[in-house]
């Protein structure tokens, strides 16, 4: 049976920051060696900013914890500086020594090539346990990883195609509202595939988040709002600031 979720109203976007990496921070004391899921945006800078400060402090050691990321941005890696690969390692992974990190195998040109890479990518998530703690961010329009809106829920790691309203929101965020310069295909983890973790954490700040908040805990469920599975979820919360929140029951 589900769980009404957890849901914590913080004053803003800081505060996000230091209460998800609390949270993290827990589960990795009473788990050394957690698998984490962890999203790139915009919304998780400070909880990595907080990560980093807590491991200089000596106040964390993540030397057990094998991260898996959520996507990567299609034919970018290590090496490009638009990758989720670089942005990861900017943020946090050469601040903080993890046991492993791993992203979506972004590269590959026949379907096939892109599929069995996606298949492994699952098989090796599956291979250390599954994801003990999953750190969500979500679109505007509701999306999870890069799952966008769509007429069914998506299964496992796939390519998928971004919709205009996210390539115009990461525009807006990385590249001063070009479009032209903004990725438009990504590897994302399934959003069948993201309920499998055993607990999750969906993090939002800001009133562009404010719809997708209000539809995902209060709306229906549907694969028009992928984040709305989250309901189907029995240990789910939300952090959220109070411009995020505006909309709530
Ligand atoms: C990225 C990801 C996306 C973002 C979402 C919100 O890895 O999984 O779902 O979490 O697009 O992005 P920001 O935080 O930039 O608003």
């Amino acid at each position: 049976m589900n769980k009404k979720p957890t849901v914590y109203c913080c004053k803003n976007h800081s505060e996000i920051g230091s209460v998800t990496a609390a949270l993290i921070a827990d589960a990795i004391k009473k788990n050394p060696n957690l698998v984490l899921g962890l999203p790139t945006g915009q919304t998780p800078v400070p909880v990595y900013q907080e990560l980093c400060k807590m491991y200089k402090a000596g106040e964390l050691d993540c030397s057990g914890v094998t991260t898996f990321n959520l996507d990567e941005y299609f034919h970018r890696g290590k090496g490009d500086p638009d990758s989720y690969y670089t942005f990861m390692h900017e943020q946090l992974f050469d601040h903080v020594p993890f046991k492993a990190s791993y992203f979506p195998d972004s590269s590959g040109e026949l379907a096939t090539e892109i599929d069995k890479n996606c298949k492994q990518y699952d098989a090796l998530i599956e291979s250390v346990g599954g994801i003990d703690l999953q750190i969500l961010g979500i679109g505007s329009n509701g999306h999870i990883g890069f799952n966008e809106p769509s007429s069914t829920w998506s299964e496992g790691t796939a390519f998928v195609k971004l919709t205009p309203q996210t390539v115009s929101d990461n525009a807006k965020k990385f590249y001063n509202g070009n479009e032209l310069l903004v990725p438009k295909t990504a590897i994302s983890m399934g959003t069948n595939q993201i309920m499998r973790a055993k607990s999750i954490i969906l993090i939002a700040s800001g009133e562009d988040k404010a719809k997708a908040i209000s539809d995902t805990i209060d709306g229906i469920v549907t694969p028009r709002v992928p984040a709305s599975k989250l309901q189907n979820h029995d240990d789910v919360t939300f952090i959220i600031d109070e411009d995020a929140a505006k909309f709530l029951d």
